[in-house]
């Protein structure tokens, strides 16, 4: 394998709830979820009887045929979206929906110009990487496939000067997962809808970190009152089968006959079974509700050690540290608790499983009080 991953030092070997057990016995609280992908946590009856039943039946087909799973599928997706996405197509990664997201925004407008917000992080396609802050260092092309101008975060002002007839798409995620977990100001998201909407420009919400219940609302979107015009989900969508989806309007589904967009895996059985299941167990288990009860408790209770401050919304939280989050993540592995980091050096990641239980998170509380001071 390239080595293009810092690794952690230990090698799950199985998973149980909301921990991971290592190759030497180690039982860990896993409060970062395969980075916000294991929605319902490890070994849950539910996915794993969804995607064992569904590999006896048929493990493959490709969009060349009507399945009745992937129907399922579709229709739980748009039950549970915003109001008025009503059209799904099933794709692989979040990457992968960003990428077809803007296509579909250049087709419907006819225009050349995207712009996104200072800090995001969107893939590392051509596309989501042109929209990603910063990503010439990382994922750098020879350039952009497109025009891309970048809004600073939450300056109402800056997206009024800035969203005009040019634009083709404003690309936003509500809660800003990779630079730290940073939940954009309600009015800076509601200039956002109020420009895109009079200027003819379309607004695409990433939700691939942020949907999918981890803001105790099924999409973060609903948590801020506002409807895009595109939005984008993966990471959790499928509990850690590998799946993305974007979501549209009815009325831009008449511009996509066929061959208009493609792609072989998008849509598998497997995947169509899993995002069922997770939708399905979410509402059976009344995730959302769980999501929110967990959240205030982190509020509450974790403002302690070294952590100075929360931010994000739901089971996708900042916590701000008085010291490098890198020391505070070792720290808390220490103790048994994985959290994951983020580009702000000062702030660690809760991405945990939706099913995250109150004894969990008192662990965490307990744990980060243990931490002692820094030069102690
Ligand atoms: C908000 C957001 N968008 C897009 C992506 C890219 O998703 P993927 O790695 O599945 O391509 C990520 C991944 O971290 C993300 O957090």
């Amino acid at each position: 394998m390239l080595p293009v991953y810092g690794q952690l030092p230990f090698v799950p070997v199985r998973g149980e709830g909301c921990d991971i057990i290592t190759s030497d016995g180690r039982r860990i609280l896993d409060l970062y979820g395969g980075h916000a992908v294991a929605a319902l946590g490890y070994g849950h009856p539910a996915l794993t009887a969804a995607i064992a039943g569904q590999a006896d039946e048929l493990v493959f087909q490709s969009n060349a045929v009507a399945l009745d799973v992937r129907a399922r599928a579709a229709e739980a997706l748009v039950d549970v979206a915003p109001d008025g996405l009503d059209r799904v197509f099933l794709v692989n990664s979040g990457a992968e929906a960003n990428e077809n997201a803007l296509r579909m925004a250049f087709r419907a407008t006819g225009r050349k110009k995207v712009l996104a917000i200072e800090h995001g992080f969107h893939g590392r396609t051509a596309a989501a990487g042109a929209v990603t802050w910063g990503s010439a260092k990382w994922y750098g092309f020879p350039s952009t496939p497109f025009d891309v101008d970048f809004i600073p975060r939450d300056d109402v002002g800056a997206a009024g000067r800035m969203i005009d007839d040019s634009i083709a798409a404003v690309i936003f995620e509500p809660v800003q997962g990779v630079a730290g977990a940073v939940d954009l100001s309600p009015a800076f998201v509601a200039a956002l809808r109020e420009r895109t909407s009079r200027h003819g420009a379309l607004l695409i919400a990433d939700e691939v970190q942020s949907g999918m219940g981890r803001s105790g609302h099924y999409f973060a979107v609903d948590r801020l009152g506002v409807v895009p015009d595109l939005l984008t989900v993966a990471k959790a969508l499928g509990g850690g089968f590998p799946c993305a989806a974007v979501l549209c309007p009815g009325a831009m589904a008449k511009d996509y006959g066929v061959g208009a967009l493609g792609t072989t895996f998008g849509g598998g059985p497997l995947a169509a079974a899993a995002i069922t299941a997770v939708i399905d167990t979410i509402r059976r288990e009344d995730l959302l509700d769980n999501v929110l009860a967990r959240e205030a408790q982190v509020r509450a209770r974790c403002c302690t050690g070294p952590v100075t401050g929360v931010t994000g919304f739901g089971l996708l939280l900042g916590l701000v540290c008085d010291r490098p989050a890198a020391q505070v993540r070792d720290e808390l592995l220490a103790r048994d608790i994985l959290v994951g980091t983020s580009s702000d050096p000062r702030v660690a990641r809760i991405l945990a499983p939706l099913t995250l239980e109150e004894r969990h998170v008192a662990k965490l509380a307990r744990a980060l009080a243990d931490i002692p001071p820094p030069n102690a």
